[in-house]
C-alpha cells in the first residue's frame, strides 16, 4: 500500500500528490497549518489543536474548509490507512486558489492538504544527554500567536542551529528576552526550583505541549511562573528544555557555549516529561 495524503477532497498516492500552482499557500504563505502528534496509533490531544486551528483559521479571517467533526473522520482515516503508530498529522488550510493579487479573493473555497509521517520517540542517547540550542535574534512578525505556514525566519534559526551543530535556535526578542524556539517552547528552571515559560500572548506560538503542560506542573505541585526571561537568566538556570508535539519534553544541556546547571538533564525536566506522557500514555508506552 502506497503511503496516502489528503488532499482536497481524495486521498492520493503521497509520491503525485500536487496543488494548484495559484495556491494562495504557495505565492503568500495565506494559511494556518497543525501538527498532531500520534501516539500507539490515536491522535494526541486533538480537540486542542483543532481548538487552535479554528482560531488560526478565524484570526485570517479563513473558513474551516469542512465541519469539524469531518476533519476529525479525515484524519483519522489518515492515519489508519497509513498504518500510522508514532508520528504525527499535518494538516494545512490555505485561503485556497485565485489569481494572484495580495487582496482577498472574493469567492474561494478554502484549500486543505493532510499527511502523516511516521516517526521514532526521541533516543535514548538524546534523552540522556539533551540538546544544545543556540541563541539567535527573532526577526519574524508580530502575530506569533497564529499558526500560519509563513516560516521563513523559523526555518533561516532552525538551519543556523544545524550549521552550528545543535538541534534548536532560542529566538531573542529586541530586549533580550527569549520568545521561543524555530518550533518549540522554551522553558527553564531557575536556581531555587521555579519552572520559567514565556506568557502566551502574541509574541509566542501557545504550544499545546505547552498548554498541557502548565496544568501537568501544577497538579506536580511545581511553581510555575509564566513571564518573559533573558538569555543572562537562561545562561544561569539550573535547568532547561523545549516543548512541542514532536518532542514532548526535552531536556536542554547547552546553551550557546555554556552548560546548563550541572551539564545533565534536569530532574524537574524528566519529573515533567515522564508526567507528560502519562497524560496519554498511562503505561508510559513512549517513555
Ligand atoms: N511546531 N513554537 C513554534 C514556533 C512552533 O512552530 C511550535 C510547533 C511550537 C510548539 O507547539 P506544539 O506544542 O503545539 O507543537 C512552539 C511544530 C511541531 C512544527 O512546526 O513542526
Amino acid at each position: 500500500m502506497p503511503r496516502l495524503a489528503y488532499v482536497n477532497g481524495r486521498f492520493l498516492p503521497h509520491r503525485g500528490a500536487q496543488v494548484h500552482i495559484e495556491d494562495r499557500g504557495y505565492q503568500f504563505a495565506d494559511g494556518v497549518y497543525e501538527v498532531v502528534p500520534v501516539a500507539h496509533g490515536r491522535l494526541v490531544d486533538e480537540e486542542l489543536h483543532l481548538d487552535r486551528l479554528e482560531r488560526s483559521l478565524r484570526e485570517l479571517r479563513i473558513p474551516m474548509p469542512m465541519k469539524r467533526e469531518a476533519l476529525k473522520l479525515v484524519s483519522h482515516e489518515l492515519a489508519r490507512r497509513n498504518g500510522l503508530t508514532y508520528g504525527f498529522v499535518y494538516m494545512q488550510v490555505t485561503r485556497g486558489v485565485a489569481p494572484r493579487d495580495h487582496k482577498f479573493p472574493k469567492s474561494v473555497r478554502p484549500a486543505l492538504v493532510m499527511t502523516t509521517r511516521q516517526m521514532k520517540p526521541a533516543g535514548e542517547k538524546t534523552l540522556a544527554e539533551g540538546i544544545r540550542v543556540i541563541t539567535v535574534p527573532d526577526i519574524r512578525w508580530k502575530r506569533r500567536d497564529i499558526k500560519s505556514t509563513s516560516l521563513l525566519p523559523n526555518c533561516l534559526a532552525k538551519q543556523q542551529a544545524y550549521e552550528a551543530g545543535a538541534a534548536e535556535a532560542w529566538l531573542v526578542d529586541d530586549d533580550g528576552t527569549v520568545t521561543e524556539g524555530s518550533s518549540t517552547n522554551a522553558w527553564i528552571v531557575t536556581r531555587d526550583g521555579r519552572i520559567v515559560t514565556r506568557k502566551a500572548t502574541q509574541d509566542i506560538l501557545n504550544g499545546i505541549t505547552r498548554q498541557v503542560l502548565v496544568k501537568v506542573a501544577e497538579e506536580e505541585g511545581l511553581t510555575l511562573e509564566e513571564r518573559p526571561f533573558t538569555v543572562a537568566e537562561a545562561y544561569d538556570a539550573k535547568e532547561a528544555f523545549l516543548t512541542s508535539s514532536t518532542n514532548f519534553v526535552m531536556p536542554i544541556t547547552r546553551i550557546d557555549e555554556r552548560s546548563v546547571g550541572n551539564g545533565h538533564p534536569g530532574e524537574i525536566t524528566g519529573k515533567l516529561r515522564r508526567a507528560y506522557i502519562a497524560t496519554f500514555a498511562p503505561d508510559g508506552g513512549v517513555r
